[in-house]
């Protein structure tokens, strides 16, 4: 016998046991009503969910490390905003979502943090994952009432089963009525507008925040993928750590961002270029502004940038031949918001010697993609993940 936390002594078979309003009953009848029960009230919700969905606007979501975009079918790219969450940490609540957010990283005082959930294109912390995914769906949906949308979400390649329950998880929490994964290099793919269906080999380098995510793809089927932690945040490290080791100077990472788009390349410029920098200068303990210029910071981003095309050359080496040969015809398209380092386009094509294409809209082809696949269910059923 033990003692429950009332002072009741229970029996510990009892205590065990989970509590059942059907106690009195024959087991046999117990079973058949409450799955009797179970399976009606699961349907009556999915019919009532799938109703909804009717008088609703499905999404389409590319869940990015960097970036969280959300696509409404029928009308198109409704938010786009950095993954960043702040939070006050004394009373829990979100104190902003998106680019306010973002403004607030390295600036938030002591009981405000500012986080970004998502690192090297998976989920770091899940809670805060759940309230982003949550606040962009609100606010796709403008906060409207009784709305229940399908969600075709994409994800990165390497994310585990407990990732990816999390993340769909989410969606129906946020009331969709129905939710599929895909993977983010097929969905990039489909959005950059490569043949995917057809038999033949597409590459596709999808240069995010977190990763760098290399696929090939065929008959809509992942050929080969690989997925390496390097990509655009590990870029704006390496003009940090460059800036500290040269001149002494402490800059923050949304500066470290800022002149990596802003002169960051990966082949040297026709025009070279030049920009002021502040940082607090680590010797003297000021604020200082110093100008550098492109040469120093495509010094800067040379691993990262000789990482990823080595990833590339692997890809290249393990295609199967037939693919391989379809890949020197079609060449290499680039996605991704690291597709803008200027002329990576250029070395890529320099070292493979293949015709390299940087997509239309690069930052955006993960979820025109995704978006895609809200107008066609063969395919998602094909390519979805979950
Ligand atoms: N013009 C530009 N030049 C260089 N880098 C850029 C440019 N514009 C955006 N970026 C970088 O692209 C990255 C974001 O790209 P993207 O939105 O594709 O990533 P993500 O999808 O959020 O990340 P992931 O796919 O790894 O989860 C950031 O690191 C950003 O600094
Ligand atoms: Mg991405």
């Amino acid at each position: 016998m033990e003692t429950n936390p009332c002072g009741l002594s229970v029996s510990a078979q009892s205590a065990a046991k989970p509590y059942n309003r059907f106690h009195s009953l024959p087991e046999e009848r117990i079973n058949r009503m409450s799955s009797n029960s179970f399976q009606m009230r699961y349907s009556r919700i999915h019919n009532m969910r799938s109703l909804f969905s009717l008088f609703s606007s499905d999404l389409a979501i590319d869940l990015g490390t960097a970036n969280t975009l959300v696509f409404e079918h029928g009308k198109g790219i409704i938010v786009n905003e950095p993954s960043v969450i702040a939070v006050n940490k004394i009373t829990n609540e979100v104190e902003a979502v998106g680019r306010e957010a973002k403004e607030m990283l390295g600036r938030t005082p002591g009981n405000i943090v500012a986080i970004k959930p998502m690192k090297d294109g998976v989920i770091a912390d899940f809670r805060h994952t759940e309230k982003m995914l949550n606040y962009f769906i609100q606010k796709a949906h403008n906060r409207k009432m009784m709305v229940h949308p399908r969600i075709v979400i994409g994800v990165p390649s390497e994310i585990t089963q407990v990732e990816k329950r999390a993340v769909m998880d989410s969606a129906y929490r946020a009331k969709a009525s129905e939710v599929h994964l895909v993977e983010q290099a097929m969905v990039a793919a489909i959005g950059a507008g490569l043949p995917i269906t057809e038999p033949g080999g597409n590459m596709v380098v999808d240069i995010g925040g977190g990763t760098t995510d290399i696929a090939v793809i065929s008959l809509a089927g992942i050929v080969y993928s690989r997925s390496v932690r390097m990509a655009g945040n590990q870029m704006d490290e390496a003009v940090i750590t460059y800036l500290k080791r040269k001149y002494n100077l402490l800059i923050g990472e949304r500066t470290g961002e800022q002149i990596k788009i802003q002169l960051g390349s990966a082949y040297p410029l026709d025009k070279p270029m030049q920009m002021e920098v502040k940082g607090r200068n680590l010797i003297e303990g000021v604020p200082k502004t110093i100008t550098i210029d492109d040469s120093e910071i495509r010094e800067a981003l040379g691993e990262c940038i000789a990482t990823i095309i080595n990833a590339i050359r692997v890809a290249l080496e393990r295609t199967p031949p037939e693919l391989s040969a379809d890949i020197s015809d079609r060449g290499i398209v680039l996605t991704g918001g690291g597709a803008l380092i200027k002329n990576l386009d250029k070395r890529i094509r320099e070292e493979t010697g293949l015709p390299v294409s940087i997509a239309d809209d690069p930052l955006a082809s993960v979820v025109l993609g995704t978006g895609k696949m809200l107008s066609d269910f063969k395919l998602l059923r094909k390519i979805s993940i979950d």
